[in-house]
Order: C-alpha cells, then structure tokens, then sequence
C-alpha cells in the first residue's frame, strides 16, 4: 500500500506530470479504502473546498502565463478522476457491506431439527367433527349457518317461541338463569331455538338456515347427560310448505349421515313454538328406533313475533342434540368422556 503522500507539496510544483502523479497516487489510496469513512475522509482531503485540488487550483495564477492552461486542463483532468475513485470505493464498499449483512443475517429455513420425540398433531374433537359434517350436508341442501349468543334474554329464549312466562313448558327446560337484570330475564340458552327468531327478524323469507351450537341446563353431568352440551336448530320458511317437506328434509339428511338403509319416522308430541310436533326416530340395525330429536311445523304465533305474516309463509323447524348424535356414530358409554380431555380417549377419533 502507497504511504500517504505529500500531496500539497507534490501539487505545488505545479507542473502537469507533477499533478499526474499526485492523481495516480491519490487514486490507489482510494483504491485501497477498506470502509467507507476512510473513502469520506480521503473525499474530503482530496476534494473539499480547502482540499489538495482547490488549493493547486488557487495556486494557478502564480504559475508562469504559458504553463496555466496546461496545468489547469491536467487540474480539472484530476479532479474527475478523483471523483469516479470516490465513486467507484463507494460503490464496491457499499456493496460488500450488504453482502456482510445479507451473510449475517442469513435465516436458513430449509432445516429441519431433528424431534428428539414425534411430533404428535392435534385432531378434531369427535362433537366439532358431527358439528362440521352437519353443517356441510345442511349447506349441500341450500341452508345458511347462522350463529346466536349463548347469553340469551327471556323474550328470545322463551316469549317469542310461544312460550310466555305462565307456560308449564318453561320449567321442561331447566334453564340456568344470569343474576342480570330482572328475576328469570337473562340466562344461558337452553336450545338453540332462539336463533330461529334471530334469523327472522334479520332476515326476509324465504329463509333455510341451520344454528349449531352450546347450550344449557341445570342437568347434573351423568352418562347420558352434560350441563353445557350442543345441539343443532334447522329452519325453513317458504311458500306452501307442508309436513311431507319436513319428513322428507329429515329422511334426506339422516340418510347422508348415516347412510340410506337407515330410516326416519316422525312421532306425534309436543313443543310450544310447533304445531303439529313430533319427535324423530332413526332406525337402527336391529330394527329398533332411537330418538333423535324435535321438529314441527312453526306455530303462527313464533312467525307473527318476527313480522312474517303466516298466511303466506309457513314453515318447519328441527332441533337435536350434537353430541347425543357424536356418542350414536361412535357408540360410547359415557357423554361425559367428550368433556374429560383424556388424550387417550380422544386420540381414537
Ligand atoms: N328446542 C327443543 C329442545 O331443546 C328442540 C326442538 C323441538 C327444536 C322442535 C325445534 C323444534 O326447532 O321444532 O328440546
């Protein structure tokens, strides 16, 4: 490497090879700049208003008359040679400074570690499982899901379902009420069946929707019974619809779930928001039946609670219970095992 060569005195000999000489000297240093603040402080040595070119400059017209013209063209010659130096160390310095930090900061997301242990993946929890195969054969016959609170008021839970609060029918539903608000005003849903009137109030007939999800009762946990559990709430409002479209809505989606040799058939009962109701059965291998769950034909007084006029719209409405189906589907003893999270018991679905 050139040590640092007097430059100023080089320079003021004044002489074009001098100032030719002083240039290549001054170039290699620039050449030889390992960062960039030593590229700035030569920059600045070099080419700065008090710098080694302004001062041979200044000295210009203390040279003899013949020699300025020769001097001042190698000067301004110097001087853009000097400039691309600076810009040329600055160039491949700052380049290499990006590669360093690109180097640096490098992530290799092509490894993979070694897993001292198998890596073991969640699953799909048996209930949400009915819950999604429901609602993917609900949506393939046209119905919307929709979705309601779990913290319900006493007109939706109740009053707007035909159920006013005189009705017997509201202690069949064990419900768990909120401290909120009046005595018996707020609770926890005890069916899904408010997000019939929901969907009625927001939305214009025809409506065809499915409601999945948790419920509640004051039911003490045993085999066959949980105080929060699931269910499922079918709706469909339209034009002349009949008792024959709920039989054969049932038998059509009972028969994706299960498969077509089993069959469904309706049993005369009661709920207060249908008229007539029934109860729906599946049969099983054996040839018993099992209940499945609730369904009728909407009573008029739940249709004139939403504003729809049953002298046009009638309807049908369906409920049962999610999990009931799951334990049905894998035969399990106990309802309660959905609720234990035992790994062991939940890693076979
Ligand atoms: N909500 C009822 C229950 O939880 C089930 C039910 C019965 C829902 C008849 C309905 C229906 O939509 O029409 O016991």
């Amino acid at each position: 490497m050139t040590t640092d060569p007097d430059a100023r005195s080089t320079l003021s000999a004044q002489s074009t090879s001098s100032v030719e000489q002083a240039t290549v000297e001054a170039v290699s240093q620039l050449e030889a700049a390992t960062d960039l603040e030593a590229v700035a402080a030569l920059e600045h040595k070099f080419l700065s208003r008090r710098g080694w070119f302004a001062e041979a400059k200044s000295r210009i017209g203390a040279l003899d008359p013949a020699d300025r013209a020769a001097v001042g063209r190698s000067l301004n010659d110097a001087r853009s040679q000097l400039e691309a130096a600076v810009k040329a160390a600055r160039a491949r310095l700052s380049a290499s400074l990006s590669e360093d930090l690109y180097a640096a900061e490098r992530l290799d997301l092509t490894e993979r570690l070694p897993l001292k242990v198998p890596l073991s993946r969640g699953r799909i929890h048996p209930v949400t499982a009915a819950r999604y195969r429901l609602e993917d054969v609900f949506v393939g016959m046209g119905y919307s899901v929709e979705e309601g609170p779990e913290v319900e008021s006493a007109w939706y839970n109740f009053e707007a379902l035909n159920i006013p609060d005189w009705h017997p029918a509201r202690g069949s539903f064990d419900t768990i009420f909120v401290n909120l608000g009046e005595p018996e005003e707020v609770m926890l849903r005890s069916h899904t069946s408010p997000v019939q009137i929901r969907t009625m109030e927001n939305r214009k007939p025809p409506i065809y929707m499915v409601a999945p999800g948790r419920t509640f009762r004051t039911d003490t946990a045993d085999a066959t019974h949980l105080p929060a559990f699931n269910q499922i709430e079918g709706l469909a409002i339209d034009r002349n619809i009949t008792l024959g479209d709920l039989a054969g809505t049932i038998n059509t989606f009972v028969g994706e779930l299960f498969g077509r040799d089993v069959k469904t058939r309706l049993r005369p009962s009661y709920f207060p928001f249908t008229e007539p109701s029934a109860e729906f059965d599946i049969s099983r291998p054996d040839g018993s039946w099992l209940e499945l769950g609730g369904c009728g034909m909407v009573h008029p007084n739940v249709l004139r609670s939403c504003g729809i006029d049953p002298e046009i719209w009638q309807g049908f409405a369906f409920g049962f219970g999610i999990d009931r189906l799951a334990v049905m589907r894998h035969e399990i003893d106990d309802i309660r095992e959905f609720v234990n999270n035992d790994v062991r018991f939940l890693s076979q679905f």
